[in-house]
């Protein structure tokens, strides 16, 4: 059942204390893309929650959330646009800043790439203080997109289901380990 699906999945990633440095628990999820049947299961639980709800548009947050975010596009038929670091789209682009734990970083999104008025998810792997997806969601809005949902592999117990996040649904499939 859908329980012991989860729970595989979540047995699949592995956890590396103290990287990138001392204190971290990573959530390695390279580890669950190396297991075709939990990788799968992941991206059609998303799939399912996704399929009839209108969603034109599959927003990806970079590096991880574009392998789970183009494989949910492909699922429900919906267009995929990646939310990049600075520097890395050639295309004009508009883009919000958020605030690190030391410094801030930048997430940039091609002009054109979403209409006004689309319907779109926004995924990552993972959410910890929500300072991505916060910067994440101003981009689309201030494309005129419709941000139905964020969603992201693992996140914290007190983010957890059904909260609203920035005025918006947080959807996550796991806690971490
Ligand atoms: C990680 C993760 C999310 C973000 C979540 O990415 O993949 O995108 O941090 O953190 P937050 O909720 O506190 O904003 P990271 O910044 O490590 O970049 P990377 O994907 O390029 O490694």
């Amino acid at each position: 059942g859908e329980e012991s699906r989860i729970r595989a999945i979540s047995e699949a990633i592995r956890v590396v204390p103290h990287f990138p440095k001392q204190g971290i628990m990573f959530q390695d999820i390279t580890t669950l893309l190396l297991d075709p049947k939990a990788f799968k299961d992941t991206v059609d639980i998303f799939v399912d929650r996704y399929r009839d709800m209108n969603i034109s548009v599959v927003a990806g947050v970079e590096a991880r959330g574009f392998i789970f975010g183009s494989s949910i596009a492909l699922g429900i038929g919906a267009k995929f646009v990646p939310l990049c670091k600075p520097g890395k789209l050639p295309g004009e682009v508009i883009s919000e800043k958020y605030v690190l734990e030391y410094g801030t970083d930048c997430l940039e999104m091609h002009v054109g790439a979403v209409e006004p008025c689309e319907r779109v998810i926004i995924i990552d792997d993972l959410v910890a203080t929500g300072g991505t997806l916060s910067a994440a969601i101003r981009l689309l809005e201030r494309a005129g997109a419709e941000v139905v949902e964020c969603a992201c592999v693992i996140g914290l117990s007190d983010l957890k289901v059904g909260c609203k996040f920035n005025g918006k649904p947080l959807y996550i499939l796991l806690e971490p380990r």
